[in-house]
């Protein structure tokens, strides 16, 4: 591997997004049941949050709970709900601590009334941070979310308010869910798995994928910083070409 000087050495991500996954297989390579397997991941988020302050790391967004999970057996979607809850609970002074703002992403009225409850509580009581962001994705899909958008803006074209020749990437970005959040750099998927599963398609175009057979339960900070360590060996070309110091390292 080519070795870099610290002025060489591209910047960090500033906005990483996980897909947290294997807390099932986890469980099972334990002979325990998979609610075991989402308590030790809440656990990694807890690790990975406070990582996220000693990298740098500003925007954090972590899929938690997809559209598709809704098709889990009863039992287990309540055992997330009511682990969400418990989390949030436990863990809101971190927030307040590292001055971290929550927002979610996705259907939150799709969640139990209590948990939506919560949810907002916190969200409006750290709203005015901004040493960094907690991006929890909620029931969310990105397709979900690419239809919604369509939706907002033909309403709009329908009211008069906006001219369909306007309607270019940057309005269509403007009707997501976060449109202030800068796409991810960064994505992590867990557990060995390579695909998206309806995570973020529009804001992953250019982001650099990082795929770990670690599940997530075992996922702490000695993993997170050896994903940010390949991320910044990566070349970010973005359709052009390679940068000089980039060609440079290449060739060494
Ligand atoms: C990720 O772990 C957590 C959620 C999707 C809520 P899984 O529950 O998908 O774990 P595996 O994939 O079955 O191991
Ligand atoms: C993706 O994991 C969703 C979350 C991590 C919340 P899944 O375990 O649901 O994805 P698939 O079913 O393996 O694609
Ligand atoms: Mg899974």
């Amino acid at each position: 591997m080519a070795t870099r000087s610290r002025t060489q050495a591209p910047a960090g991500p500033v906005h990483v997004a996980v897909i947290m996954d294997g807390n099932g297989r986890w469980a099972r390579e334990r002979g325990l049941p998979r609610s075991k397997g989402h308590e030790a991941g809440a656990e990694s988020v807890r690790a990975v949050v406070r990582a996220c302050r000693d990298h740098g790391v500003r925007y954090l967004t972590l899929y938690a709970f997809s559209v598709e999970n809704w098709k889990r057996p009863r039992s287990e979607v309540q055992g997330l709900m009511q682990l969400l809850r418990r989390f949030m609970d436990k863990e809101e002074h971190l927030l307040h601590e590292q001055q971290i703002r929550l927002r979610i992403m996705g259907r939150l009225e799709d969640l139990p009334k209590t948990v939506q409850k919560k949810l907002t509580r916190v969200m409006e009581k750290t709203s005015h941070y901004n040493a960094g962001e907690l991006i929890l994705a909620l029931s969310y899909g990105s397709r979900t979310e690419i239809a919604t958008a369509a939706r907002r803006i033909a309403e709009k074209v329908q009211a008069g308010a906006l001219d369909p020749a306007a309607i270019d990437e940057t309005v269509f970005a403007r009707h997501l869910y976060i449109p202030d959040v800068p796409d991810p750099d960064l994505m992590i998927r867990t557990s060995g798995e390579m695909r998206l599963s309806n995570f973020m398609l529009w804001q992953l175009s250019y982001a650099e994928l990082y795929t770990t057979p670690v599940l997530w339960p075992d996922f702490r900070e000695p993993q997170f910083a050896e994903a940010l360590e390949a991320y910044r060996l990566r070349d970010r070309r973005y359709g052009g070409l390679s940068s000089p110091v980039k060609r440079e390292r290449a060739s060494c």
